[in-house]
């Protein structure tokens, strides 16, 4: 037997990957990401861990036994403490664990050089991740959508590339999780492309590299390879971090595997949001249709939102009169990492610009009014100070 992948493995032993690196880390074990290799005799240790792991835990209510491993030491603030802590702690009753909050799906961006592709892999993904369903009444654009994996949902924002991104960013707000450079293996790292990658670092958002174009004959992913070690950005192949999938829009050649590091990467980032809590969103973008209004796509980032919802916009609100998924069809609610196209708002946000829910109008109203006061006294107070400058400078 050879090397393993840390992810193979994982999967095989049907333990999740964070669980995995957990063990490595604890057995001293350094990797660069869960594609890296390990020994054979790494993976013989880990099977007798999981296996001991196991026999623990169906032992049942048996007592520990003494070759358990001691509880880490307590921090050194804790040791100090009055010995009286400690039993106080023991004999309080057990708490309820605290709800777990769930996971979400990832949400990501797709960057790179002009007609390096970008369009074509997403349209490949849509077409055979997203089972079309009938269109609902209004209409079907809404620059996001959910792909199924065999990992689970992943949400991709379909907007033309890194504008959308600085936009949203600009504001404050960061809605990808992960992103995607896009770079065309005939013609390498391209001035947008560094663009790209400096976005992503800015953001501080986990990078792939898509490596498209393969099924060209001039395409050249050794070069794209070679080209992206000299910005520092070293593929795993050379001993680096950074994952790079050769992928074709055309042929749909190494989609799968680029979905497939997409899930890992978002298992590592360990993405959760909380369907029960209050909702809050983004907005990816807007438009106005003659017939219908506005139309404004929003990412739920937390909590749920629902039909009858009122939303607040930085000055302005509404109440969302209907909603579609990224299939054109009609849904009554929608939860975190889903983007839903609303309809409700009597003026088209910007993207980027956040949105949270009110309880009823007069809430909505009640935040509006105090967001237009504040503006105003931060106004005011700028006045002033001009004012009071201009007054010491003299005439
Ligand atoms: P912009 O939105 O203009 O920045 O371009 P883009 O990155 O979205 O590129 P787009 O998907 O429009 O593709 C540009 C051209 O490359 C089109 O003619 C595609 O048909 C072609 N193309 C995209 N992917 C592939 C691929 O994997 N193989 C081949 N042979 N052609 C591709
Ligand atoms: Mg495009």
């Amino acid at each position: 037997m050879s090397k393993v992948r840390i992810y193979t493995l994982a999967k095989d032993l049907g333990v999740d990957n964070a669980k995995m690196l957990e063990l490595l880390d604890s057995l001293g074990v350094s990797y660069k990401s869960v594609s890296s290799t390990i020994e054979e005799d790494t993976v013989e240790l880990i099977k007798q861990i999981l296996e001991e792991e196991g026999q623990a835990a169906s032992a049942d209510a048996a007592p520990a036994p003494a070759s358990a491993p001691q509880p880490a030491p307590a921090p050194p603030e804790a040791q100090s403490a009055p010995q009286a802590t400690a039993t106080a702690t023991a004999e309080r009753e057990p708490q309820a664990p605290a709800r777990e909050v769930p996971h979400r799906a990832p949400v990501v961006t797709i960057m790179g050089h002009v007609d390096h592709g970008k369009t074509s892999l997403l349209d490949y993904i849509r077409k055979t991740k997203v089972a079309a369903k009938e269109a609902g009444g209004i209409t079907q654009h809404v620059g996001a959508f959910e792909a199924k994996t065999s990992k689970g949902r992943v949400v991709f924002i379909d907007t033309p590339g890194h504008e959308a991104f600085t936009t949203i960013r600009a504001r404050g707000a960061n809605v990808a999780d992960i992103a995607i450079i896009v770079i065309a293996a005939d013609d390498s790292l391209m001035p947008q492309t560094r663009e790209a990658i400096a976005h992503a670092q800015a953001a501080k958002v986990p990078m792939l590299v898509a490596i498209n174009k393969v099924d060209l004959p001039q395409a050249d992913p050794e070069r794209v390879k070679t080209d992206l070690t000299q910005l520092n950005l070293v593929p795993e192949e050379y001993g680096g971090d950074l994952i790079v999938v050769p992928v074709s829009a055309k042929t749909g050649e190494g989609v799968e595997d680029l979905l497939e590091y997409i899930s890992l990467t978002a298992e590592l980032e360990d993405l959760r949001a909380d369907p029960k809590g209050d909702f809050s969103g983004v907005i990816i973008e807007s438009r106005v249709d003659r017939q219908a209004g506005v139309l404004a796509t929003v990412m739920v980032q937390q909590g749920t939102l629902h039909v009858g919802d009122f939303l607040v916009v930085g000055e302005n609100y509404g109440k969302v009169k209907a909603m579609t998924d990224s299939n054109g069809g009609r849904i009554k609610e929608a939860g975190p990492s889903t983007p839903v196209q609303v309809l409700g708002f009597s003026e088209a946000p910007s993207s980027g610009e956040k949105v949270v829910s009110a309880k009823n109008e007069h809430a909505a109203r009640e935040i509006v009014a105090q967001r237009v006061e504040g503006r105003r006294d931060a106004e005011n107070a700028r006045i002033q100070r001009k004012k009071t400058l201009e007054e010491m400078m003299g005439p």
